[in-house]
């Protein structure tokens, strides 16, 4: 899979596992809260709380931003980021094997508590493993049915492009991504033995 779009290797074998609300106590909002998220494209403003987010979700392998710009000073950084992901939204200056794609912000009450990443068509190595989208939810934030918002609201965005069935996958131990696929109506079509082992569910959404 290309850099871009490798978001996680195994997200649940991560050192947290998949809960971790416990870690930073933020968890607090309870889930009606889920109701009052949004998504949007990334801001100027949202710098410091995605580079939070960031290394809360290196904890379990998962690459929150797609961030690929370890050098140079963090506020030149982050407007070369800026800069990229809507390089990546419009696909101009895409690398061999890349796709346009949209990041897109979750908020709660001004907070950024996770994001969605959508792929805007399938090459093979997204048909295997990535899909059409791909999420991670702060580890404060967890079990709150976020990730589940994120998703319905995110293929809302993939019907817009004109896409009818939406592919989403994930490791086959990973029980919260399990759940948020299924409770959005996700079908199992297979699991698929990757090359390092890992078991991949793969499942279509039907958006038409
Ligand atoms: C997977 C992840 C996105 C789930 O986010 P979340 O906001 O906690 O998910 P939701 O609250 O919408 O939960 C959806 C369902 O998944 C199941 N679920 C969630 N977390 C679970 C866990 N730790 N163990 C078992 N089931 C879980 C539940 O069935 C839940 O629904 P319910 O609470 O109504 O029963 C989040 O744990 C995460 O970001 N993990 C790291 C990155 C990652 O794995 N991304 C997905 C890659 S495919």
């Amino acid at each position: 899979m290309p850099p871009h779009d490798r978001e996680t290797r195994h997200a649940s074998r991560g050192k947290r596992g998949t809960t971790g609300r416990e870690a930073t106590g933020r968890g607090t909002t309870g889930r009606g809260a889920a109701g009052r998220l949004t998504l949007r494209e990334p801001r100027h403003e949202d710098r410091d709380q995605v580079l939070a987010a960031q290394s809360e979700l290196a904890e379990d392998d998962f690459n929150f931003a797609l961030w690929d710009f370890p050098e140079a000073s963090a506020e030149q950084t982050w407007e070369r980021y800026l800069d990229k992901v809507e390089k990546d939204r419009t696909g101009t200056d895409l690398a061999p094997g890349r796709v346009p794609a949209t990041m897109l912000f979750a908020l709660v009450d001004g907070q950024i508590v996770g994001r969605v990443h959508i792929r805007h068509q399938l090459t093979p190595a997204l048909l295997e493993v990535g899909g059409h989208i791909g999420y991670g939810v702060r580890p404060g934030y967890r079990r709150l049915g976020y990730a589940t918002e994120m998703l319905r609201q995110g293929l809302d965005v993939v019907r817009r492009l004109g896409i009818e069935r939406s592919l989403v996958t994930c490791d086959a131990d990973n029980p919260g991504s399990i759940g948020t696929i299924e409770h959005c109506a996700g079908v199992l079509e297979d699991t698929r033995v990757q090359e390092d082992g890992t078991l991949t569910r793969r499942y279509w959404i039907d958006l038409s």
